[in-house]
């Protein structure tokens, strides 16, 4: 069961062990399932895996969601394993990864091969991969053949898009072509050149406009609405406004999932953090510890001890 939920709940039924009696909420796919890959995991092939229509039930129901970045194998089969219901392969890759200033130099070919590993970890999560900065903008075409060599070669579920209502075309085209689309408005960080740096989107009279946004990014087929940076009564009422479901980061807590990035969340990440930002571990800490303990064991010659040693 997913700690976000209850036994009842939209999100926990998508994965409960089905009882043998009764009718399987999702039939087994008729084509094969990689059973190769399923068994090597130790799942059995028809095991659920959370929808988009899994995330927009929780909505209905009055329930919240939990989405984290990831970008390798390990954080993959962590976090699916801990019940997050939603992997974001997110072009923080780019910074958290990568080591870059910003999110816009991380290219379609370096998100693909963070796709194709957080997707072999995760057997259970919604995995949604960024458009990066460059993949989309250009043309709806453009859009579509990035999507699909995400859904292809990164083998991910659904896709993230930074922009709003002027993307809603993009959107309608993404969705019609069967790739679920995750609008992503508010602080958007591909145009933090534009927006002049990282500054809270949506206050006073804007608060109307970033309604606006999501009402047309919704109507063109978004299966949910992403908000970053936003007061939270500006958030509060485009959750009000749609149906979907909204994630937010720095939102407030009405919408219906949350997400962050793993690093920030886990305290691999150092320095000084957003508002939003909260840490439930200090993981720099215990990897240095060992890393240092590794060393003074290497230089003192403990390490190898003979139960290492062949
Ligand atoms: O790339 C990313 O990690 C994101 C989150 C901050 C929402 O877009």
């Amino acid at each position: 069961m997913s700690p976000t939920s209850t036994p009842d709940s939209p999100l926990s039924k998508a994965t409960a062990v089905p009882d043998a009696a009764a009718e399987p909420a999702e039939l087994a796919a008729p084509y094969g399932a990689g059973a190769a890959t399923a068994k090597a995991a130790g799942i059995p092939a028809t095991a659920a895996r959370i929808r988009t229509h899994h995330l927009h039930a929780a909505k209905q129901a009055g329930e919240k969601f939990a989405m984290l970045t990831a970008y390798d194998q390990y954080t993959a089969q962590i976090f699916d394993e801990a019940g997050i219901e939603v992997l974001l392969v997110g072009d923080s890759a780019s910074n958290n990864v990568l080591g870059n200033e910003t999110s816009l130099p991380i290219t379609l070919d370096e998100m693909i091969i963070f796709c194709r590993a957080v997707t072999a970890g995760a057997k259970r999560a919604l995995v949604v991969a960024d458009l990066p900065f460059g993949s989309y903008e250009a043309s709806t075409e453009q859009a579509v053949a990035s999507c699909v060599r995400l859904m292809k070669e990164g083998l991910v579920h659904a896709v993230k898009m930074e922009g709003g209502a002027y993307y809603a075309p993009t959107v309608r085209a993404l969705t019609q072509a069967g790739i679920p689309v995750m609008a992503h408005i508010g602080f958007t960080p591909q145009s933090e050149h534009m927006l002049g740096g990282y500054r809270v989107q949506g206050r006073g009279d804007m608060a109307q406009a970033m309604i606006d946004d999501a009402v047309a990014l919704a109507d063109a087929g978004a299966f949910c609405v992403l908000m970053e940076m936003v007061p939270a009564t500006t958030a509060a009422a485009v959750e009000a406004a749609i149906d979907v479901p909204t994630v937010g980061i720095g939102a407030g807590n009405s919408t219906t999932g949350q997400v962050l990035v793993w690093q920030d969340m886990a305290g691999l990440r150092t320095g000084k953090m957003a508002k939003f930002v909260k840490q439930y571990a200090q993981l720099r800490t215990v990897l240095a510890d060992a890393a240092k303990e590794y060393g003074q064991e290497v230089r003192s010659g403990v390490f190898p001890g003979p139960e290492h040693t062949f």
